[in-house]
């Protein structure tokens, strides 16, 4: 099940966390506050994005910004935006150790009735020890089994979402009786589903469960030899699984003036606390990388979580979604410095050269 309207689609990013998916100390970076959240969310419905991605986050990453740790809860925040839009697709990010499957279910059902159909499921199983121990669990060693546990949690919950007669449910993680949940949600069979499990475990999850995954291109030329074994990994699964890809952009009238924003806000001026965390959260710090391997990870972590760059004018932003489209992605979730301050000259300068390019239609 796909659901793409446009062959590349594009929507935000992280927009529910202050700072976005940018760490940097920049004073233009983005709040996070609900009326900034909301203004974005009508400018992006009116400029004809996509989706709006908010990422699950339950504490920050430290450094002097404390990056990310204003963040809003994602269902309740795609509820108050669904009320608030008339067209924009809005995601929960949830987490599946989190949230208990009787409960996600309902929640979900209640904010896509909200949005008329326009919710939309991300499904992370965790990674950030340090905020799971707020919970009293753990992140676990072994990625297996949070995907173990993802399984039986969304089996629990297409059967809420499906099923009409109460069930018992006796898995390894739920042991459930007389479950049942109304409203079903308003699409059917149920929202879409996304996923962006890296590991060999994660991706089976990915194939298995999910209607999107998420690829990170570290750079198109390696990216498309990747993506083409994933497509027919997915083709063969007999269903219709499209492809993401997490990003970020900065665009100006001047290469010149774009890549040295770039450079102002993701190096010069980089939250590196921040930036550690991340590096260390993910376990970068233990592969052996070579410092300038390290240095270009920084730059991309802080310039936008460590998605791929769309860096220049736009031509030139504009022929590199080309690129990546052609490559096989159907879909860019994008980071800002600050939405609200330069979507703008996106939707007048880029969306327009896409649309001539044939990869979308207009608003
Ligand atoms: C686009 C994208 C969005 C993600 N969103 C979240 C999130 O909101 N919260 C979170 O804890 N992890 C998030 N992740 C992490 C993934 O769910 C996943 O844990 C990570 O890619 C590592 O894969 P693994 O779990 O198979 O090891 C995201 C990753 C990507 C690429």
């Amino acid at each position: 099940m796909q659901t793409n309207k446009n062959r590349l689609a594009l929507g935000t990013f992280g927009t529910n966390l202050s700072g976005a998916i940018s760490a940097t100390t920049v004073p233009e970076r983005w709040s996070g506050s609900w009326e900034d959240n909301r203004e974005l969310a009508l400018l992006a419905d009116q400029a004809g994005l996509d989706f709006m991605m908010p990422v699950g986050r339950w504490r920050g990453y430290g450094g002097t910004t404390d990056h990310n740790s204003n963040s809003f809860e994602t269902l309740t925040w795609a509820a108050g935006l669904l009320a608030s839009t008339q067209r924009i697709r809005v995601f929960g990010t949830v987490h599946v150790s989190l949230f208990h499957p009787v409960l996600a279910a309902k929640q979900m059902a209640t904010v896509d009735q909200i949005g008329g159909g326009r919710f939309g499921l991300n499904i992370v199983c965790g990674w950030y020890e340090d905020e799971f121990r707020m919970f009293g669990l753990s992140a676990g060693d072994s990625s297996t089994t949070r995907y173990d546990e993802g399984d039986e949690w969304l089996e629990i919950i297409k059967r809420i979402w499906s099923e009409d007669a109460p069930f018992d449910y006796n898995g390894k993680f739920f042991q459930l009786k007389g479950v049942k949940g109304d409203p079903k949600p308003f699409q059917r069979p149920h929202p879409p589903i996304f996923n962006a499990g890296f590991s060999p475990r994660g991706r089976q999850f990915a194939k298995e469960h999910a209607d999107t995954i998420f690829f990170g291109v570290t750079d198109v030329e390696s990216a498309a030899g990747e993506l083409k074994k994933l497509k027919a990994d997915l083709t063969a699964t007999g269903r219709n699984v499209g492809v993401y890809t997490n990003s970020f952009i900065v665009c100006r009238p001047t290469r010149k003036e774009a890549e040295e924003y770039y450079h102002w806000y993701a190096v010069e001026n980089a939250d590196e606390g921040a930036v550690e965390t991340m590096l260390r959260g993910r376990g970068y710090l233990n592969r052996g990388l070579p410092p300038n391997a390290i240095a270009r990870l920084k730059k991309r972590l802080a310039g936008g979580n460590g998605g791929y760059p769309f860096v220049g004018t736009p031509d030139d932003v504009a022929a590199e979604m080309q690129k990546v489209s052609a490559i096989g992605i159907d879909g860019l979730a994008l980071g800002f410095v600050n939405g609200l301050k330069f979507l703008p000259y996106i939707r007048d300068e880029v969306l327009p050269r896409l649309e001539r390019a044939g990869l979308r239609s207009a608003a």
